[in-house]
Protein backbone atom coordinates (compact mmCIF):
# COMPACT_ATOMS: atom_id res chain seq x y z
CA UNK A 1 0.00 0.00 0.00
CA UNK A 2 3.13 2.29 0.66
CA UNK A 3 5.13 1.34 -2.82
CA UNK A 4 6.40 4.22 -4.10
CA UNK A 5 4.99 6.65 -1.72
CA UNK A 6 7.77 9.72 -0.74
CA UNK A 7 8.02 9.66 2.96
CA UNK A 8 10.02 12.77 4.59
CA UNK A 9 11.04 11.28 7.77
CA UNK A 10 11.93 14.62 10.47
CA UNK A 11 13.51 13.12 13.42
CA UNK A 12 14.06 15.14 16.44
CA UNK A 13 16.03 15.12 19.79
CA UNK A 14 14.25 12.57 22.19
CA UNK A 15 15.05 9.25 23.07
CA UNK A 16 11.88 7.60 20.99
CA UNK A 17 14.62 8.59 17.72
CA UNK A 18 15.32 4.65 18.00
CA UNK A 19 12.13 3.73 17.17
CA UNK A 20 12.15 5.98 13.97
CA UNK A 21 14.97 3.68 13.05
CA UNK A 22 12.48 0.64 13.19
CA UNK A 23 10.01 2.55 11.72
CA UNK A 24 12.39 3.45 8.49
CA UNK A 25 13.18 -0.35 8.32
CA UNK A 26 9.29 -1.08 8.18
CA UNK A 27 8.48 2.15 5.46
CA UNK A 28 11.48 0.77 3.14
CA UNK A 29 10.01 -2.87 3.82
CA UNK A 30 6.79 -1.55 2.31
CA UNK A 31 8.19 -0.34 -0.25
CA UNK A 32 7.78 3.31 0.51
CA UNK A 33 10.58 6.10 -0.81
CA UNK A 34 11.86 7.53 2.44
CA UNK A 35 14.36 10.29 2.86
CA UNK A 36 15.66 11.27 6.48
CA UNK A 37 16.18 15.05 8.27
CA UNK A 38 17.61 14.87 11.52
CA UNK A 39 18.37 18.25 13.71
CA UNK A 40 21.15 18.09 16.09
CA UNK A 41 20.03 16.79 19.37
CA UNK A 42 18.61 13.93 16.97
CA UNK A 43 22.11 13.02 16.48
CA UNK A 44 22.87 13.14 20.18
CA UNK A 45 20.31 9.48 20.43
CA UNK A 46 20.78 8.22 16.70
CA UNK A 47 23.95 7.97 14.37
CA UNK A 48 22.44 9.30 10.83
CA UNK A 49 24.79 6.41 9.75
CA UNK A 50 21.69 4.48 11.10
CA UNK A 51 19.68 6.15 8.96
CA UNK A 52 21.32 6.95 5.73
CA UNK A 53 21.77 2.69 5.61
CA UNK A 54 18.49 1.81 6.15
CA UNK A 55 16.54 4.52 3.77
CA UNK A 56 19.52 4.49 1.77
CA UNK A 57 19.05 7.88 1.34
CA UNK A 58 21.61 10.86 2.28
CA UNK A 59 20.77 12.25 5.63
CA UNK A 60 20.02 16.00 5.57
CA UNK A 61 20.72 18.27 8.45
CA UNK A 62 21.78 21.60 7.68
CA UNK A 63 20.82 24.11 5.58
CA UNK A 64 24.19 24.63 4.18
CA UNK A 65 26.04 21.60 3.58
CA UNK A 66 29.74 21.78 2.44
CA UNK A 67 29.07 25.80 1.00
CA UNK A 68 25.80 24.06 -1.09
CA UNK A 69 22.46 25.18 -0.07
CA UNK A 70 20.57 22.39 0.62
CA UNK A 71 17.09 22.59 -1.41
CA UNK A 72 14.53 23.36 1.31
CA UNK A 73 11.73 24.07 -0.77
CA UNK A 74 12.05 21.00 -3.65
CA UNK A 75 12.21 18.77 -0.20
CA UNK A 76 9.45 19.76 0.97
CA UNK A 77 7.40 19.30 -2.31
CA UNK A 78 9.02 16.03 -3.19
CA UNK A 79 7.36 15.02 0.14
CA UNK A 80 3.95 13.10 -0.07
CA UNK A 81 3.54 13.59 3.32
CA UNK A 82 6.22 15.05 5.85
CA UNK A 83 5.97 12.62 8.99
CA UNK A 84 7.98 14.45 12.63
CA UNK A 85 8.74 11.40 14.83
CA UNK A 86 9.57 11.49 17.15
CA UNK A 87 8.83 15.37 17.66
CA UNK A 88 10.05 16.86 20.75
CA UNK A 89 8.91 19.76 22.86
CA UNK A 90 11.09 22.16 21.33
CA UNK A 91 10.37 21.37 17.55
CA UNK A 92 6.58 21.42 18.28
CA UNK A 93 6.84 24.58 19.56
CA UNK A 94 8.99 25.87 17.13
CA UNK A 95 6.67 24.47 14.02
CA UNK A 96 3.36 26.11 15.92
CA UNK A 97 5.50 29.51 16.14
CA UNK A 98 7.14 29.44 12.73
CA UNK A 99 10.27 29.80 14.10
CA UNK A 100 13.21 28.70 11.09
CA UNK A 101 16.33 28.42 12.22
CA UNK A 102 17.43 25.01 10.89
CA UNK A 103 16.80 22.65 8.08
CA UNK A 104 13.74 20.22 9.82
CA UNK A 105 11.97 23.94 10.34
CA UNK A 106 12.65 25.67 6.86
CA UNK A 107 11.22 22.00 5.26
CA UNK A 108 8.30 22.47 7.36
CA UNK A 109 7.78 26.06 6.71
CA UNK A 110 7.54 25.65 3.14
CA UNK A 111 6.42 22.03 2.52
CA UNK A 112 2.95 21.93 0.89
CA UNK A 113 1.98 18.29 1.47
CA UNK A 114 0.16 17.17 4.73
CA UNK A 115 1.99 17.14 8.39
CA UNK A 116 1.61 14.70 10.63
CA UNK A 117 2.99 15.19 14.13
CA UNK A 118 3.92 12.15 16.55
CA UNK A 119 5.06 13.97 19.98
CA UNK A 120 7.02 12.48 22.14
CA UNK A 121 7.70 14.17 25.91
CA UNK A 122 7.48 13.32 29.39
CA UNK A 123 3.98 13.64 30.71
CA UNK A 124 4.58 17.02 32.30
CA UNK A 125 5.83 18.78 29.69
CA UNK A 126 3.23 17.17 27.08
CA UNK A 127 0.18 18.84 29.86
CA UNK A 128 1.46 21.75 29.98
CA UNK A 129 -0.04 24.95 28.79
CA UNK A 130 2.20 26.38 26.48
CA UNK A 131 2.71 22.73 24.90
CA UNK A 132 -1.35 22.30 24.57
CA UNK A 133 -1.60 25.74 23.25
CA UNK A 134 1.10 24.90 20.38
CA UNK A 135 -0.24 21.89 20.11
CA UNK A 136 -4.18 23.27 18.94
CA UNK A 137 -2.03 25.85 16.80
CA UNK A 138 -0.66 22.60 14.97
CA UNK A 139 -4.16 21.50 14.56
CA UNK A 140 -5.07 24.38 13.36
CA UNK A 141 -2.65 24.72 10.30
CA UNK A 142 -4.41 21.48 9.54
CA UNK A 143 -1.77 19.31 10.69
CA UNK A 144 -2.37 15.61 11.75
CA UNK A 145 -1.12 14.88 15.87
CA UNK A 146 -0.84 10.97 16.60
CA UNK A 147 -2.15 10.19 19.92
CA UNK A 148 0.79 9.21 22.53
CA UNK A 149 0.40 6.92 24.62
CA UNK A 150 0.84 6.00 28.08
CA UNK A 151 3.90 3.89 29.24
CA UNK A 152 7.49 4.10 30.98
CA UNK A 153 8.98 7.63 30.07
CA UNK A 154 12.74 8.44 30.14
CA UNK A 155 12.64 9.76 33.14
CA UNK A 156 12.11 6.85 34.96
CA UNK A 157 8.01 7.96 35.41
CA UNK A 158 5.15 6.37 34.29
CA UNK A 159 2.01 8.25 32.44
CA UNK A 160 1.15 9.58 28.87
CA UNK A 161 3.81 10.97 26.60
CA UNK A 162 5.48 8.02 24.68
CA UNK A 163 5.54 8.51 20.73
CA UNK A 164 3.12 5.79 18.82
CA UNK A 165 5.19 2.33 18.32
CA UNK A 166 6.56 2.07 14.88
CA UNK A 167 4.14 -0.26 13.54
CA UNK A 168 0.95 1.91 14.81
CA UNK A 169 2.89 4.72 12.77
CA UNK A 170 2.78 2.62 10.04
CA UNK A 171 -0.46 1.02 10.04
CA UNK A 172 -1.65 5.08 10.16
CA UNK A 173 0.36 6.19 7.17
CA UNK A 174 -1.11 3.39 5.36
CA UNK A 175 -4.82 4.36 6.00
CA UNK A 176 -3.59 7.89 5.62
CA UNK A 177 -1.96 8.05 2.27
CA UNK A 178 -4.97 5.71 0.65
CA UNK A 179 -7.90 7.20 2.56
CA UNK A 180 -7.08 10.85 3.78
CA UNK A 181 -5.26 11.06 0.63
CA UNK A 182 -8.22 10.06 -1.84
CA UNK A 183 -8.97 13.90 -2.85
CA UNK A 184 -5.63 14.16 -4.18
CA UNK A 185 -5.79 16.53 -7.49
CA UNK A 186 -9.47 17.69 -6.35
CA UNK A 187 -10.24 21.12 -6.68
CA UNK A 188 -12.45 22.48 -3.65
CA UNK A 189 -14.35 25.75 -3.41
CA UNK A 190 -15.56 26.87 -0.29
CA UNK A 191 -16.91 30.19 0.99
CA UNK A 192 -16.96 30.75 4.50
CA UNK A 193 -16.93 33.79 7.26
CA UNK A 194 -19.86 36.78 6.75
CA UNK A 195 -20.18 39.51 4.01
CA UNK A 196 -20.28 43.03 5.14
CA UNK A 197 -23.12 45.42 3.28
CA UNK A 198 -21.76 49.02 3.29
CA UNK A 199 -24.03 51.80 4.18
CA UNK A 200 -21.76 54.60 4.33
CA UNK A 201 -17.28 54.81 3.93
CA UNK A 202 -17.67 53.98 7.61
CA UNK A 203 -20.49 51.96 8.36
CA UNK A 204 -22.16 48.24 6.71
CA UNK A 205 -24.70 45.73 8.35
CA UNK A 206 -23.63 42.36 8.93
CA UNK A 207 -23.45 39.50 11.01
CA UNK A 208 -21.86 37.36 14.12
CA UNK A 209 -20.05 34.67 11.55
CA UNK A 210 -16.51 33.91 12.72
CA UNK A 211 -15.75 31.73 9.48
CA UNK A 212 -14.25 29.39 11.96
CA UNK A 213 -16.40 26.15 10.51
CA UNK A 214 -15.68 27.06 6.82
CA UNK A 215 -12.09 27.32 7.55
CA UNK A 216 -11.99 23.63 9.50
CA UNK A 217 -13.44 22.19 6.64
CA UNK A 218 -11.04 23.95 4.12
CA UNK A 219 -8.30 22.50 6.36
CA UNK A 220 -9.80 18.92 6.74
CA UNK A 221 -9.78 19.10 2.83
CA UNK A 222 -5.99 20.31 1.77
CA UNK A 223 -5.33 17.93 4.64
CA UNK A 224 -6.50 15.37 2.63
CA UNK A 225 -4.60 16.48 -0.55
CA UNK A 226 -6.98 18.00 -1.97
CA UNK A 227 -6.60 21.46 -3.92
CA UNK A 228 -8.83 24.15 -1.94
CA UNK A 229 -9.60 27.72 -2.54
CA UNK A 230 -11.46 29.40 -0.06
CA UNK A 231 -13.56 32.84 -0.74
CA UNK A 232 -13.85 34.28 2.77
CA UNK A 233 -15.54 36.78 3.82
CA UNK A 234 -13.77 39.19 6.97
CA UNK A 235 -12.99 37.09 9.74
CA UNK A 236 -10.12 37.24 11.79
CA UNK A 237 -9.09 33.57 12.13
CA UNK A 238 -6.10 31.95 10.59
CA UNK A 239 -6.00 29.40 7.13
CA UNK A 240 -4.17 26.88 7.18
CA UNK A 241 -0.77 27.51 4.27
CA UNK A 242 -2.03 25.04 1.92
CA UNK A 243 -5.52 26.33 1.07
CA UNK A 244 -5.67 29.21 -1.39
CA UNK A 245 -7.58 32.13 -0.05
CA UNK A 246 -9.11 34.70 -1.82
CA UNK A 247 -10.48 37.51 0.93
CA UNK A 248 -13.77 39.49 0.18
CA UNK A 249 -16.43 41.83 1.76
CA UNK A 250 -19.55 42.07 0.12
CA UNK A 251 -22.16 39.62 -0.97
CA UNK A 252 -21.14 40.97 -4.52
CA UNK A 253 -17.92 40.58 -4.11
CA UNK A 254 -18.34 37.10 -2.93
CA UNK A 255 -20.16 36.18 -6.07
CA UNK A 256 -18.08 37.34 -8.52
CA UNK A 257 -14.82 35.27 -6.85
CA UNK A 258 -16.72 32.54 -6.43
CA UNK A 259 -17.91 31.83 -10.04
CA UNK A 260 -14.63 32.78 -11.45
CA UNK A 261 -13.70 29.38 -9.82
CA UNK A 262 -17.35 27.74 -10.34
CA UNK A 263 -16.49 25.54 -13.20
CA UNK A 264 -13.16 24.51 -12.58
CA UNK A 265 -14.06 22.66 -8.62
CA UNK A 266 -15.28 19.16 -8.22
CA UNK A 267 -16.59 20.13 -4.63
CA UNK A 268 -18.39 23.24 -3.54
CA UNK A 269 -19.29 23.52 0.21
CA UNK A 270 -21.23 26.98 1.28
CA UNK A 271 -20.75 27.80 4.81
CA UNK A 272 -20.69 31.41 4.28
CA UNK A 273 -23.41 33.23 6.25
CA UNK A 274 -23.84 35.78 3.23
CA UNK A 275 -26.47 38.79 3.97
CA UNK A 276 -29.46 38.28 1.79
CA UNK A 277 -30.17 42.23 1.74
CA UNK A 278 -27.16 45.15 1.01
CA UNK A 279 -27.90 48.93 0.75
CA UNK A 280 -29.73 50.14 -2.53
CA UNK A 281 -27.25 52.91 -2.41
CA UNK A 282 -24.42 53.53 -0.32
CA UNK A 283 -24.28 57.24 0.80
CA UNK A 284 -20.50 58.72 -0.56
CA UNK A 285 -20.36 61.00 2.78
CA UNK A 286 -20.48 59.30 6.42
CA UNK A 287 -24.41 59.77 7.05
CA UNK A 288 -25.32 62.34 10.02
CA UNK A 289 -27.46 61.95 12.86
CA UNK A 290 -30.03 64.68 11.37
CA UNK A 291 -33.69 63.79 12.40
CA UNK A 292 -35.04 60.74 15.10
CA UNK A 293 -34.92 58.40 12.19
CA UNK A 294 -33.19 56.76 9.56
CA UNK A 295 -34.72 54.51 7.03
CA UNK A 296 -32.33 52.05 4.86
CA UNK A 297 -34.13 50.79 1.62
CA UNK A 298 -32.19 47.29 0.95
CA UNK A 299 -32.31 45.23 -2.37
CA UNK A 300 -31.81 41.75 -2.48
CA UNK A 301 -28.26 40.14 -2.69
CA UNK A 302 -27.67 37.56 -5.28
CA UNK A 303 -27.91 34.22 -3.79
CA UNK A 304 -24.92 32.45 -4.83
CA UNK A 305 -26.31 28.81 -3.53
CA UNK A 306 -29.11 29.01 -6.04
CA UNK A 307 -26.72 30.15 -8.96
CA UNK A 308 -24.62 27.71 -8.05
CA UNK A 309 -27.35 25.16 -7.88
CA UNK A 310 -28.84 25.92 -11.16
CA UNK A 311 -25.38 25.72 -12.82
CA UNK A 312 -23.94 22.69 -11.48
CA UNK A 313 -23.05 19.62 -13.31
CA UNK A 314 -23.79 16.09 -12.52
CA UNK A 315 -20.03 15.21 -11.87
CA UNK A 316 -19.64 18.61 -9.32
CA UNK A 317 -21.08 17.81 -5.97
CA UNK A 318 -22.57 21.11 -4.41
CA UNK A 319 -23.25 21.21 -0.52
CA UNK A 320 -25.20 24.40 1.52
CA UNK A 321 -25.35 25.20 5.09
CA UNK A 322 -28.53 26.10 6.77
CA UNK A 323 -28.30 28.06 10.15
CA UNK A 324 -31.94 27.97 11.62
CA UNK A 325 -33.94 29.56 14.87
CA UNK A 326 -37.03 28.11 14.35
CA UNK A 327 -38.50 24.58 11.89
CA UNK A 328 -35.15 23.47 11.34
CA UNK A 329 -35.09 20.13 9.62
CA UNK A 330 -38.54 21.80 7.24
CA UNK A 331 -36.46 24.92 6.57
CA UNK A 332 -33.12 22.75 5.73
CA UNK A 333 -34.97 20.11 3.58
CA UNK A 334 -36.78 23.02 1.77
CA UNK A 335 -33.23 24.56 1.07
CA UNK A 336 -31.47 21.55 -0.36
CA UNK A 337 -34.74 21.55 -2.51
CA UNK A 338 -35.43 24.55 -3.57
CA UNK A 339 -30.97 25.28 -4.24
CA UNK A 340 -30.70 21.92 -5.98
CA UNK A 341 -27.81 21.08 -3.39
CA UNK A 342 -26.63 17.60 -2.78
CA UNK A 343 -26.43 18.14 0.95
CA UNK A 344 -27.29 20.78 3.58
CA UNK A 345 -25.69 21.12 6.90
CA UNK A 346 -27.97 22.08 9.65
CA UNK A 347 -26.88 24.07 13.02
CA UNK A 348 -29.63 25.40 15.03
CA UNK A 349 -28.83 28.69 17.35
CA UNK A 350 -31.48 26.48 19.68
CA UNK A 351 -28.61 24.17 20.56
CA UNK A 352 -26.06 25.49 23.03
CA UNK A 353 -22.57 25.78 21.85
CA UNK A 354 -23.71 25.62 18.26
CA UNK A 355 -23.96 28.06 15.43
CA UNK A 356 -21.79 32.02 15.25
CA UNK A 357 -18.42 32.19 16.89
CA UNK A 358 -18.12 29.15 19.24
CA UNK A 359 -15.59 26.46 18.51
CA UNK A 360 -18.06 23.76 18.67
CA UNK A 361 -20.84 23.13 17.14
CA UNK A 362 -23.55 20.43 16.29
CA UNK A 363 -24.84 19.27 13.02
CA UNK A 364 -27.94 17.11 11.14
CA UNK A 365 -26.17 16.44 7.47
CA UNK A 366 -29.01 16.08 4.70
CA UNK A 367 -28.72 14.50 1.35
CA UNK A 368 -30.97 14.72 -1.60
CA UNK A 369 -32.34 10.99 -1.39
CA UNK A 370 -33.91 12.10 2.39
CA UNK A 371 -31.80 10.54 4.45
CA UNK A 372 -30.00 12.29 7.30
CA UNK A 373 -27.11 11.95 9.53
CA UNK A 374 -27.16 13.47 13.03
CA UNK A 375 -23.84 14.05 14.85
CA UNK A 376 -23.25 15.02 18.44
CA UNK A 377 -21.73 18.00 19.50
CA UNK A 378 -17.56 18.19 19.11
CA UNK A 379 -14.91 20.44 18.25
CA UNK A 380 -15.53 22.43 14.56
CA UNK A 381 -12.31 20.48 13.50
CA UNK A 382 -13.78 17.02 14.27
CA UNK A 383 -17.36 18.51 12.47
CA UNK A 384 -15.12 19.20 9.58
CA UNK A 385 -13.75 15.74 9.68
CA UNK A 386 -17.40 14.25 9.46
CA UNK A 387 -18.70 16.64 7.01
CA UNK A 388 -15.89 16.10 4.45
CA UNK A 389 -16.58 12.03 4.71
CA UNK A 390 -19.96 12.51 4.40
CA UNK A 391 -19.21 14.31 1.26
CA UNK A 392 -17.38 11.61 0.16
CA UNK A 393 -19.69 8.92 1.15
CA UNK A 394 -22.36 10.66 -0.92
CA UNK A 395 -19.83 11.42 -3.98
CA UNK A 396 -18.73 6.97 -3.69
CA UNK A 397 -22.26 5.81 -3.79
O1 LIG B 1 -31.40 30.76 2.40
P1 LIG B 1 -30.24 30.84 3.32
O2 LIG B 1 -29.48 32.11 3.20
O3 LIG B 1 -30.56 30.55 4.75
O4 LIG B 1 -29.30 29.63 2.83
C1 LIG B 1 -28.09 29.35 3.42
C2 LIG B 1 -27.14 28.74 2.41
O5 LIG B 1 -27.14 29.53 1.23
C3 LIG B 1 -25.72 28.76 2.90
O6 LIG B 1 -25.05 27.65 2.32
C4 LIG B 1 -25.18 30.07 2.36
O7 LIG B 1 -23.77 30.05 2.20
C5 LIG B 1 -25.90 30.18 1.03
N1 LIG B 1 -26.19 31.55 0.59
C6 LIG B 1 -25.59 32.05 -0.52
N2 LIG B 1 -25.87 33.31 -0.99
C7 LIG B 1 -26.75 34.08 -0.34
C8 LIG B 1 -27.39 33.60 0.80
C9 LIG B 1 -27.09 32.33 1.26
O8 LIG B 1 -24.76 31.36 -1.11
N3 LIG B 1 -27.01 35.30 -0.79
Amino acid sequence: MLTGKKILLCVTGSIAAYKSVILVRLLIKAQAEVKVIMTTAAMDFVSPLTFSTLSKNKVLSNLFDQEMWTNHVMLGRWAEVMLVAPASCNTISKMANGICDNLLQATYLSAICPVVIAPAMDEDMWRHAATKRNIDLLKEYGHTILPVNNGELASGLTGEGRMGEPEEILKFLEKFLSEKLSLSGKKILITAGPTYEPIDPVRFIGNHSSGKMGICIASEFAARGAEVTLILGPSSETVSVNVTTIKVTSANEMYNAFFSYFDESDIIVMAAAVADFTPEDIALQKIKKNGNELTLKLKKTPDILSKAGEMKTNKQVLVGFALETENEKTNALKKLHNKNADLIVLNSLNDNGAGFGHDTNKIIIFNKKGEEQLFEKKPKREVATDIVNAIINFKNE
